[in-house]
């Protein structure tokens, strides 16, 4: 056998770091995992629970708003196909996001008194990845209008002449289905809250809980939903 064809060693790593594997240095799994608090730091040992929900929801918060952002840029340059086809990644972040919720209704509401003694001024309003998806879908709206206004439709023509704009269509329900689940989240995020907490007290930010409940019903897209009367009042007149 000549020395090129040797058999690879595939027990070696082969890529540039410290860890011991190929796996381990690609996905810096000593960092990721020493994020958490060990267990001689935990005031409770449900931290790790509460660490691990938020610190992967962050994360997939991160891909979501990433997708978003160049999906909106693909929408400004007129790609519309393949904006959709990241924003349908978005949405499924988001879906995984809302069903991490359930796991934090699996501690203790007299426990956690523990652990919330520890957050300090810790609130959601300060999560970068709620914060940049806030940031990125104005400028979404923005280019889903401009892509709409070039075709020279009103919004209720991209619903009415649907068939032939197919991808305006497409967008215009995928910007909804976003919104969707972003409502969603804050309607499953207040029941959370309410359950492990209560819904007449305040948060860590001096937030009242009540006012979270309120927050539900803001939409990203408030045109969007507010089409739907239109055609209502469309489709009634012209019958
Ligand atoms: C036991 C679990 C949780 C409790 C008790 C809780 C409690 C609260 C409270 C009371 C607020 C109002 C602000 C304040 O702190 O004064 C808030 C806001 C917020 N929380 Fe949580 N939270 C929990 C889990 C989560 C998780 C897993 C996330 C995921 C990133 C999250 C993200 C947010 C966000 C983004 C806000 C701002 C409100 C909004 O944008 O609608 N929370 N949370």
């Amino acid at each position: 056998m000549e020395p090129h064809e040797a058999a690879e060693d595939y027990s070696q790593p082969v890529l540039a770091g410290n860890a011991a594997s190929d796996y381990e240095r690609y996905l810096n799994t000593d960092e990721l995992l020493a994020l958490q608090k060990t267990a001689d730091e935990w005031v409770h040992r449900d931290e790790l629970l509460f660490q691990v929900t938020h610190q992967t929801s962050e994360l997939w918060l991160k891909l979501a708003w990433t997708d978003a952002d160049e999906a909106a840029r693909l929408i400004e340059e007129g790609d519309l196909r393949a904006a959709l086809r990241l924003l349908r990644r978005s949405v499924l972040c988001i879906r995984f996001v809302i069903g991490q919720l359930e796991m934090l209704e699996h501690m203790s509401p007299w426990e956690y008194q523990e652990i919330r003694k520890v957050l300090g001024h810790g609130s959601g309003f300060d999560s970068p990845g709620w914060n940049e998806l806030r940031r990125v879908f104005p400028r979404l709206g923005q280019a889903f209008h401009a892509a709409r206004r070039e075709a020279g439709l009103s919004l209720a023509e991209v619903y009415t002449q649907g068939r032939e704009h197919e991808h305006l269509y497409q967008l215009a329900e995928a910007l909804v289905e976003l919104d969707e689940q972003a409502q969603f989240w804050r309607l499953r995020h207040y029941q959370v809250v309410a359950r492990v907490i209560g819904d007449k007290v305040v948060g860590t930010q001096g937030t009242p809980v009540e006012l979270l409940g309120k927050l539900v019903s803001k939409t990203a897209f408030p045109e969007l939903w507010e089409v739907r009367n239109e055609l209502t009042a469309l489709s009634k007149a012209t019958s």
